[in-house]
């Protein structure tokens, strides 16, 4: 028989379940959005009841369209996003609060007062790789215990549970029979040790976060239990499980030291692989864990930019410059090339390497025959650009990328891969199979259920669609790059 696997892939926006083959390819998908909820300004929010029911609909749906059974499926593995955090009740598995998304950004004071903790703060980034802010979930799950009625002594008493979304449907799907997490999400959390491969004790304590609370932690390709039968009419294992920008690096196959990938959805994740040594940036970079198998732990150098997708949809939904996405295409080839015009989306502040919550938005260059199509080509270049900012930042911390590998949505983008090398000066690549973040869950899977022996089984999957190559010369790549860098000059907020 042959073997399928099956992919839960559970991100901001909505919910995906996906059934490949062994070889890679895709059998079938199904994906469902399910809402946001914004109840005060800076703060979002996720019902873990709308996230549950809209994993259900997809498995059900994939299983209805593809054909298959369950009882074809050979293993099954989760990503999801990451550091969005959800606290709830061991004895009736009920949320005792929304989940907070990793985009809110209510615990910013509380940020910004341990900032101040000059030791404290070098501890967090010793010990987890991270940088204070708001986006890790430790400061969220210190929210929770601390604003919701009664929680803090619930928790003390050992009856709430922590977990990022991998955790909570895990716990679900299992029927409360497992509590477990994997590395590359306990990595996203601000309480985990990479080194040393543990929650840290210390940090448990300065967030005042009880060590019951918290998920067992696993290799990404381990026994996270079974898929109870109550579900889809027969058990499944879960045999993988990583946070989605770790899956998408796996699902590019890019293990070696020096391969990296960068995803274009609503924001834009570049990770890049440096082997079995954490990498220390001092450019404001994230340290953290790329993959943990067989008991072997890889570490990645993160950048993350917030307005990847989300400027285009501004373009569309807010400027109404475009009905559909993929109009940009078309309307940035015809834009005037050069055209002086730089936008620098800071909507909600910018992330690496500046890390500025407070600077906003700001359009530069723009003059009398200024149209729509310049607009729309800054808008897309201004992704590209950032993406340049954070290879940089790699290339300073000792780092540069050997190879470049896309996916999400806007990677379907001719004209965006096109720039991107460009401005990069360096190849771009995209893959046959863009459904990356799934398809890295699955090899995990089918790595734990033995359907890959190793992972040159999935480097020897990866197939190339399109090499993109630079066409700019240095010196017109180097200026570009400085106009970018000048504009951001003025754009940062002078708090920072
Ligand atoms: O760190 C947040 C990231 O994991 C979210 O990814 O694709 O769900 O927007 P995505």
């Amino acid at each position: 028989m042959d073997k399928y696997i099956l992919a839960i892939d559970q991100g901001t926006t909505s919910s995906r379940a996906i059934i490949f083959a062994a070889d890679g390819t895709i059998k079938s998908i199904a994906q469902q959005e399910f809402p946001q909820h914004y109840p005060q300004e800076g703060w979002v929010e996720h019902d873990a009841g709308e996230i549950w029911s809209s994993v259900l609909t997809t498995l059900r749906d994939v299983f209805n369209e593809s054909g298959l059974t369950p009882a074809d499926i050979a293993t099954a593995g989760i990503t999801n996003q990451r550091e969005t955090t959800l606290v709830w009740d061991r004895n009736t598995g009920e949320p005792i609060y929304p989940a907070i998304v990793w985009q809110d950004r209510r615990t910013s004071a509380r940020c910004k007062s341990i900032s101040q903790d000059n030791e404290l703060t070098s501890y967090i980034t010793e010990a987890t790789g991270l940088l204070v802010d708001p986006y890790f979930s430790a400061t969220k799950i210190q929210w929770i215990l601390d604003e919701v009625d009664g929680a803090r002594d619930k928790a003390e008493r050992g009856e709430l549970l922590f977990g990022t979304i991998d955790t909570f449907l895990i716990w679900r799907l299992t029927k409360g029979q497992s509590h477990k997490t994997d590395a590359t999400n306990a990595s996203r959390t601000m309480l985990f040790d990479i080194h040393r491969q543990q929650w840290d004790e210390r940090l448990l304590k300065a967030f005042n976060i009880p060590a019951a609370m918290l998920p067992t932690v696993e290799d990404s390709a381990a026994e996270f239990g079974s898929i109870d039968a109550e579900w889809l009419g027969h058990p499944i294992p879960i045999q993988g499980v990583a946070g989605d920008q770790q899956a998408a690096l796996v699902g590019q196959a890019c293990f070696e030291k020096g391969m990296a990938k960068s995803t274009y959805g609503t924001g834009c994740f570049m990770m890049l692989n440096t082997g079995e040594t954490p990498l220390k940036s001092s450019h404001r970079l994230l340290t953290t864990v790329a993959y943990r198998i067989n008991g072997k732990t890889h570490y990645a150098l993160e950048g993350s930019i917030f307005m990847a997708g989300a400027t285009v949809q501004w373009l569309r939904d807010g400027l109404k410059l475009l009905s559909s996405a993929s109009e940009s295409e078309a309307l940035a080839k015809s834009a005037r090339q050069d055209s002086g015009v730089f936008l620098v989306p800071a909507f909600t502040g910018l992330g690496a390497p500046y890390w500025d919550p407070d600077a906003r938005g700001a359009i530069f260059g723009l003059t009398r025959d200024t149209g729509i199509n310049e607009l729309v080509a800054a808008g897309l270049q201004s992704v590209c650009y950032q993406t340049k900012d954070l290879q940089k930042a790699m290339e300073s911390d000792g780092a540069r990328p050997t190879t470049l590998r896309v996916d999400g949505g806007m990677s379907n983008n001719d004209w965006v891969m096109g720039f991107l090398a460009d401005i990069l000066g360096a190849e771009v690549e995209r893959p046959k199979v863009t459904e990356t973040t799934a398809l890295g869950a699955a090899y995990l899977a089918g790595h734990q259920a033995g359907i890959y022996v190793s992972v040159d089984q999935v480097t020897r999957q990866w197939q190339c669609e399109t090499r993109f190559k630079p066409r700019l010369s240095k010196g017109e790549r180097d200026q570009a790059y400085a106009r970018w860098r000048d504009a951001v000059d003025r754009t940062l907020s002078r708090l920072t």
